[in-house]
């Protein structure tokens, strides 16, 4: 772990900034704002800083993965759609020398056969899904230990 107070960044992938409207049966009514809300709460309180950020873009999410290995201790990833078909995603998260954990609001096994393949998730250190919002919530949880076991280093996790 860096020195300080660890540092978790939230990186959420495209259309994520329309949740709370964006059909509501499958991602429900939380905005994502209340969402980022409730994990910096969450972090304060279990001693993490989290900063979150979302794009639409995919070379803008690969750019803030890259940065967040330098400046950051740990990363919660929902890629989106791009989960499904970015190589480069998936490229990005081999790279990485910080945990990521994937999350998902719904629960991709449920749902058609395209959104049952995940390019992102055999790099990452673990997936919560289909829990809705608290998903990162416990997305969060699961790094803090996973940081407490396995100190900040340079080559993958
Ligand atoms: C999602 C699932 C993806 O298939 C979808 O494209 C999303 C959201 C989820 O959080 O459940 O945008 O990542």
């Amino acid at each position: 772990m860096s020195r300080g107070t660890p540092q978790i960044w939230v990186i959420h992938g495209p259309n994520l900034n329309l949740l709370g409207r964006r059909e509501p049966a499958i991602y429900g009514r939380v905005t994502l704002a209340r969402i980022d809300e409730k994990l910096a709460a969450l972090g304060e309180e279990l001693g993490l800083r989290v900063t979150s950020f979302q794009s639409n873009h995919e070379g803008a999410l690969i750019d803030r993965l890259q940065i967040a290995m330098e400046e950051a201790d740990g990363v919660i990833l929902n890629g989106g759609a791009l989960t499904h078909t970015s190589m480069a995603l998936g490229d990005t998260l081999r790279a990485m020398t910080i945990p990521v954990v994937e999350v998902h609001l719904s629960n991709l096994y449920a749902r058609e056969p395209e959104r049952q393949t995940s390019l992102t998730a055999p790099a990452a250190a673990g997936v919560v899904m289909g829990f809705g919002p608290i998903g990162y919530e416990l997305a969060l949880r699961a790094l803090r230990e996973r940081l407490r076991a396995v100190p900040k280093r340079r080559e993958r996790p």
